[in-house]
């Protein structure tokens, strides 16, 4: 197959269920590749991948790009959300966003969600055991994959336990607006979800501005205002609205991957039912054999030669992290689900200035349910294949229906 070819087959139904034999063949004949069909150039090595996400003359397509790209994006109240967010801007202006962010995302307040996580698993857990005593079956991402990153955002933010369905219904359709390709569907139902969310947040702020709970949504009120220039309510707004977009449906995503991952590799799953501390290592192995964001875009700012070719100023780049964290050079043996593999290295979370600000608080997640998972449930099993969701840059399982009397 030629490499266009190879590259469109990823995104057929076959080619969703497995688009690593495309890519590795894609990154073998041509590993920097232009899609004229796509107008990208598509990166399928590790290493130009990481150089291009952490070289600064390459930036995140943002409003600068939307203006010449989606001329009509000022009709579109999800697009002004995202192209002027945290993940969409650059310089000085996302170096702002991101410091308060990440301050207010400190190791601390993380750390302290962790026990927190624990006790939601183990309740979401109780239910996934109840649905499938006697022989149940149960929808994996419905139960617990969903819910579980719902609620510890919700925590995180201070969104309370009732709002939290509200909230989850709405983030998914905001989250179309990770997709590299968005139907007029997918706008209109992102636009409304925008709306609604900034609505509830700008209430939320409201109220910790009156008074303040232990929560991110105070510590960034408070971050803002200890500087000279404080962020104005719509970048507050935004800037939550962010962090729940971007850290729930990719999380539900790893979630349902990894549990597959081990299902299907029953030898890898006995060996960290044996030896529970490899959990981490098992998280971490699923991120890079079957990572949730399989691509992630840059522009470049001027010329810039990557891996021997020359890309153009202005011209678009899509560092297609999948294949990147199958490298050979990076991960011999890169298609075996190993979980004892030594020095793992994932672009799954990105790299450079955008480097996933959740990513601490999504391993921990990941390592609290493969934990829970496969200590409470000794004959868990696949019910049935799973069935994928139909998108781009998402990788996740619509439905992944599990047995635990198997
Ligand atoms: C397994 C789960 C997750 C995956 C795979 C993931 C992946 C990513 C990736 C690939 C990026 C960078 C995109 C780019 O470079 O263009 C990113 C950025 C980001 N993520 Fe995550 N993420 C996950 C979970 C989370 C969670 C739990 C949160 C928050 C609670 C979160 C918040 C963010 C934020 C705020 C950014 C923007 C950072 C910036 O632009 O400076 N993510 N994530």
């Amino acid at each position: 197959m030629d490499p266009e070819s190879l590259l469109f087959s990823i995104f057929s139904p076959a080619g969703r269920e497995d688009p690593y034999h495309a890519l590795a063949e894609l990154r073998r004949i041509e590993p920097v590749h232009h899609s004229k069909t796509l107008d990208t150039y598509c990166l399928t090595r590790f290493t130009d991948c990481q150089s291009v996400l952490t070289d600064p003359r390459f930036l995140a397509p943002d409003l600068d790009w939307c203006e010449r790209e989606l001329p009509d994006w000022r009709e579109h109240p999800a697009a002004d959300f995202f192209y002027s967010s945290m993940l969409r801007s650059n310089g000085s202006v996302h170096g702002r966003l991101r410091r308060l962010v990440a301050g207010a995302f400190s190791a601390r307040r993380v750390t302290a969600l962790r026990a927190r996580v624990e006790e939601i698993t183990t309740g979401l857990l109780d239910r996934f055991a109840d649905a499938t005593a006697a022989g149940g079956v149960a929808d994996f991402p419905e139960l617990v994959g969903y819910p579980l990153p719902v609620a510890v955002i919700g925590e995180l933010i201070g969104v309370p336990p009732a709002d939290q369905a509200r909230f989850h219904r709405l983030g998914q359709d905001a989250s179309r607006l990770l997709e590299p390709v968005r139907t007029a569907e997918d706008w209109h139902g992102a636009d409304r979800a925008v709306l609604a969310l900034r609505e509830y947040l700008t209430v939320l702020l409201r109220e910790r501005r009156l008074r303040p709970a232990d929560d991110l949504t105070s510590a960034l009120l408070a971050a803002s205002d200890a500087e000279d220039l404080p962020l104005t309510e719509a970048e507050l707004t935004d800037t939550l609205l962010l962090t729940f977009v971007a850290g729930f449906e990719t999380t539900t995503a790893m979630l349902g991957l990894t549990v597959f991952a081990l299902l299907s590799h029953p030898e890898q799953l006995e060996l960290v039912r044996a030896q529970p501390q490899l959990a981490g290592a098992a998280v971490e192995e699923s991120l890079r054999w079957d990572t949730p964001v399989q691509m992630t875009e840059r522009v470049a700012a001027e010329p810039v030669e990557v891996g021997g070719t020359r890309i153009p100023q202005g011209a678009n780049v899509t560092t297609v992290l999948a294949a990147a964290n199958r490298d050979p050079r990076r991960h011999p043996d890169p298609d075996s689900f190993t979980v004892r593999r030594p020095d793992t290295r994932v672009l799954s979370f990105s790299a450079g200035p955008h480097y996933c600000l959740g990513a601490a608080l999504a391993r921990i997640e990941g390592v609290a349910l493969v934990g829970q998972l496969l200590s409470r449930f000794p004959r868990l099993a696949l019910a049935r294949p799973p069935v994928r969701r139909a998108s781009i840059s998402l990788r996740s399982l619509k439905e992944l229906a599990l047995l635990t009397n198997g």
